[in-house]
């Protein structure tokens, strides 16, 4: 599939089974699911680009490289908050919008509470933050608000994807990047990813 990269790091691998196992309990979902997320983020980040400075060390002058753009991270709620610690570990400037939204259980259909982004949008690399890309109806909803407000650059992460999710966001947004630790077989008749790892926000915060 076009424009989708699965994050093949072995400890990401084995994070993703301990996420996926429903013996795991909320706090160690939690841990698992923040310590995971900063190594997508560091690898999501692997191609941003630089721009040369000049640094001072205790001895001398040199040059050195920083962002050369500004980072928006973007988590849908709720279950995106699951990512948001692990990637302002590794982006510590990113500024942080939040887009609400939630799936209708019966029409599975995207339904918005509530968005906030910050005003440099236009110009940053913005993240999608979202765990879960199922239906892709709520990542597809999140790029098209984030394109509305001037977002030229957008990067969708996930942890887990279903064939389903990923095509019917590059139905709608062909030219961005999806990235995923998982991408799972199908998914069952109420829109959940098999074999997933259940309903993401409610592991994260013990909601079940
Ligand atoms: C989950 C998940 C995604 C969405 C994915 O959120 O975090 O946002 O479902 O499904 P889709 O690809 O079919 O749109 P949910 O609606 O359960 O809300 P929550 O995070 O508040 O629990
Ligand atoms: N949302 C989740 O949290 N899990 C799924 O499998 C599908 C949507």
């Amino acid at each position: 599939m076009k424009n989708l990269i699965i994050l093949n790091h072995p400890i990401v691998q084995r994070d993703v089974t301990l996420l996926r196992d429903k013996k795991t309990p909320s706090n160690q979902f939690r841990s698992i699911l923040r310590r995971v997320s900063a190594l997508m983020a560091f690898e999501v980040t692997a191609a941003l680009p630089l721009r040369t400075v000049t640094v001072t060390t205790p001895l001398a002058r040199t040059k050195g490289k920083v962002l050369a753009r500004p980072v928006v991270l973007v988590p849908i709620l709720r279950a995106g908050l699951g990512l948001v610690g692990g990637f302002v570990e590794i982006l510590p400037d990113a500024r942080v919008g939040h887009i609400g939204l939630y799936r209708d259980e019966q029409s599975l259909k995207p339904v918005d509470y509530y968005f906030k982004v910050p005003k440099n949008i236009r110009e940053a690399v913005v993240f999608l933050l979202d765990p879960m890309l199922a239906t892709g109806g709520s990542a597809a909803a999140a790029l098209t608000y984030l394109k509305n407000h001037g977002a030229k650059t957008l990067v969708c992460v996930t942890l887990v994807a279903a064939p389903e999710g990923v095509r019917q966001v590059h139905k709608i947004h062909p030219e961005v990047k999806i990235y995923t630790c998982a991408l799972d077989k199908r998914l069952n008749s109420r829109g959940y990813i098999l074999p997933g790892l259940g309903d993401a926000g409610d592991r994260i915060f013990g909601t079940e």
